[in-house]
């Protein structure tokens, strides 16, 4: 698809309504309509805020995964879905973001990719049944019953034999350095996501230490969840 085709029907996608959920970063409380804001207004800046290089977990899953159609949710710039179409999977990347989104496609130009970027809230993004080779969700955290919800979707979404990767904050990172969400209601906890994705099985489903490095490697050690799900051919 051209590159400007793309770009038109993220426009034609950007009536966003305000999320309708509180999320409690540390010390701020605030609604995530700001919260939201605030990583359009971080994405402002000509620096890529999570760098371009894909994250490191989506790169060691991904050594036995056959290419298709992959879905990235809450994309922000960029890093994975352009490292994603290098491979030669057709990516669509969706983002409450629109600063995030356009990024991405300057990554995706700069690397001779195309992407198909949807400017939508994950809540309202259609997820096609039986469509995707591969969803993706790296540190979009969401309040449980949402990210359930989602959860289901992207578990009908997948095809048979198609997978979902999944990394962000795990509960124990509320005692490490001031990255990530402190509210319960935000981390990723692995029974939790177990139920949530019951229809997937799961090869990984860990949790795991490690350095910070796509944004402030100075804030050091950072606890992670990791989940890789598989659907089964027939369920
Ligand atoms: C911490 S950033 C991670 C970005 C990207 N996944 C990465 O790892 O580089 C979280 C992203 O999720 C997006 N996001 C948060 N809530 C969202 C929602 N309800 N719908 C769509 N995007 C959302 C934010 O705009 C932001 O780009």
């Amino acid at each position: 698809m051209p590159v400007q085709d793309a770009q038109k029907r993220r426009e034609g996608e950007s009536r966003v309504k305000p999320v309708n959920y509180v999320v409690n970063y540390g010390a701020i409380t605030e609604n995530c309509e700001v919260s939201l804001r605030n990583w359009d207004e971080e994405y402002k800046s000509e620096e890529y805020v999570f760098g371009k290089e894909p994250n490191a977990f989506l790169v060691d899953c991904l050594s036995s995964v056959r290419v298709g159609k992959a879905l990235c949710l809450g994309e922000g710039e960029g890093r994975n879905a352009v490292y994603l179409a290098r491979l030669g999977y057709e990516v669509t990347a969706v983002d409450i973001s629109p600063n995030g989104l356009k990024k991405a496609e300057k990554l995706a130009r700069q690397n001779g990719v195309l992407l198909n970027t949807v400017h939508a809230d994950v809540q309202d993004f259609q997820i096609e049944s039986g469509a995707w080779d591969l969803i993706i969700n790296f540190f979009m955290h969401l309040p449980t019953a949402i990210r359930a919800t989602l959860h289901a979707r992207v578990v009908a979404g997948l095809r048979p034999g198609g997978i979902y990767i999944l990394e962000g904050f795990s509960p124990s990172q509320s005692e490490r350095n001031g990255a990530g969400p402190r509210d319960p209601e935000l981390v990723l906890n692995l029974e939790a996501l177990s139920t949530e994705l019951k229809g997937l099985d799961l090869r990984v489903a860990e949790y795991k230490t490690r350095l910070l490095d796509e944004r402030k490697p100075e804030l050091g050690w950072i606890s992670v969840t990791r989940v890789m799900g598989v659907r089964p051919a027939v369920d």
